[in-house]
């Protein structure tokens, strides 16, 4: 896709292009009078569209200009009709327009025989906006580095092993001043990192740890100063490239679509990218911790102890509980940075579809500031989030059999399976600030997303939004 901005001035009516015509009511429909052909959209009141709405109706455009086979739209917008959108600014107005035909436009078709031959649809926006390129620049950035997570996460798990994902970090980081490592089994052994080892013993490919440093502030000066503003912002993304379950296999269709367990870590790579694109002024880090949850003579059992790389004695209760495993290691990998904030993204439970549907991605942390600051980006963002508890009272359901904590409730329990698992990633976290975020009801596109089938590149814009505002 190609956006190009210019001015009602400069702007001469050219032929073959259609012109997006939003209607307050009506349908939605193609129509040529005088020899200009229009797209009408169905809007309602411009003035009463909101930031969300906003969203799906950039994306519903771009939808139907695809549909309708339009190759070139013309489309003529102003900030200061807006008028629901004015708690953000005009910049913000821009990426979020830019961003969303980004989003709207990508189709995942590596593993198509036939590609489509359409010529990619190239938007012609007409605005006298002030900040309209600055905010499209940052759009089409952000936009194509959430599009780059989708990429990543919709490959089969055949095609995106642990060393597979190492490689793609490099691949996006490339040319960036970010540095990329990739930890193999030999380096994570020697840090005793049990919780990602046991995860991974199963698997033919052994597990890696992904390393993304981006010292856009220059390294700090004066090491252990927690208040430092040099110190960085750590992103932790859960990078399991495909869940079976382990010996606790996943029955039937529920392992279908667990190729994209990994879409945390593939947000987290993407951030990074973006971040590091955008030059941000921020020290930012990207951990991933990569594994195959397979089923092997090998695999970890249940009632297995593993020792973390905390110390900690973790009882292995349930071998589909495996993400915590490896994201406990992470976190406490993060120490080492001093971190102002550390926040980890992990498609971690089916109950958090339970518990809030498919439209919002759950967090939780003990700070309310930061819960209120997260739902607030959620906003500014697109990538919604919505609070759940991590209270003393759920302590009782992380208590360890033999060892010193359990991955789920020992004798099980059908309740609140999400803070069970962001109570016992608290426990590697402590004295840290942190925000839990279970990205599983956000995995997958939802019809009403107007996104394609598949992986919806979230929470990459909520991991940017932090890095630029934090
Ligand atoms: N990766 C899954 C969670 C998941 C399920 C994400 C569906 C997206 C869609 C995770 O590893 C898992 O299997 N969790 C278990 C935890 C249980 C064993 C306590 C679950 O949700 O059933
Ligand atoms: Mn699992
Ligand atoms: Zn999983």
């Amino acid at each position: 896709m190609q956006i190009k901005l210019t001015t009602p001035q400069t702007e001469k009516p050219k032929n073959g292009i259609t012109q997006v015509r939003l209607i307050q009511k009506g349908i939605e429909r193609v129509v040529t009078e005088n020899g200009v052909t229009s797209l009408e959209v169905v809007s309602g009141k411009i003035e009463k569209i909101t930031p969300r709405t906003l969203r799906t109706l950039v994306r519903s455009i771009i939808q139907s200009a695809k549909k309708n086979k339009c190759g070139s739209i013309r489309i003529e917008l102003a900030y200061a009709d807006f008028s629901k959108c004015h708690d953000y600014s005009e910049e913000w107005f821009w990426s979020t327009v830019a961003e969303n035909m980004l989003l709207a436009d990508y189709t995942y078709t590596t593993y198509k025989s036939s590609k489509t031959t359409d010529a990619p649809l190239s938007v012609s926006i007409v605005s006298s906006d002030i900040n309209a390129q600055k905010g499209i620049d940052r759009g089409i950035l952000v936009g194509s580095y959430a599009n780059m997570c989708r990429d990543i996460a919709n490959t089969p798990g055949s095609d995106m092993t642990p060393r597979h994902l190492g490689e793609h970090a490099k691949k996006i980081l490339k040319g960036t001043k970010a540095t990329v490592n990739v930890l193999d089994v030999t380096a994570i052994k020697k840090l005793k990192m049990g919780g990602l080892l046991g995860v991974g013993q199963g698997a033919t490919e052994t597990p890696r740890f992904i390393v993304i440093e981006y010292w856009g502030l220059g390294k700090p000066k004066k090491a252990g100063v927690a208040t430092s503003k040099e110190n960085p912002i750590v992103f932790v993304g859960k990078g399991v490239t495909f869940d079976t379950g382990g010996l606790q296999v996943k029955p039937g269709m529920a392992m279908y679509e667990m190729h994209m367990d990994m879409s945390g870590g593939a947000s987290v790579i993407a951030a990074l990218g973006a971040i590091a694109k955008l030059g941000l002024k921020k020290n930012v880090i990207g951990l991933i911790p990569a594994a195959e949850n397979a089923i092997g003579e090998k695999a970890m059992r249940p009632g297995d102890v593993l020792t973390m790389m905390s110390g900690t004695t973790v009882d292995v209760l349930h071998t589909d509980a495996e993400g915590r495993l490896i994201l406990a290691d992470a976190l406490h990998y993060a120490r080492r940075y001093n971190p102002k904030l550390v926040v980890d993204v992990a498609t971690l439970t089916g109950a958090a579809l339970v518990a809030v549907g498919l439209h919002a991605h759950v967090i939780m942390t003990r700070d309310r500031k930061l819960e209120d600051t997260f739902r607030n980006l959620g906003e500014e963002s697109g990538d919604y989030t919505f609070p759940l508890p991590l209270w003393n009272e759920y302590k009782q359901y992380i208590k360890g059999v033999h060892g010193d904590i359990a991955n789920i409730p020992a004798g099980d329990s059908k309740y609140a399976g999400s803070i069970n698992g962001g109570m016992f990633l608290s426990h590697f976290t402590k004295k840290m600030k942190w925000v839990h975020i279970d990205m599983a009801p956000r995995m997958t596109a939802h019809g009403s997303d107007k996104l394609a089938k598949g992986a919806t590149g979230e929470p990459t814009r909520l991991l940017v939004k932090i890095a630029e505002t934090m």
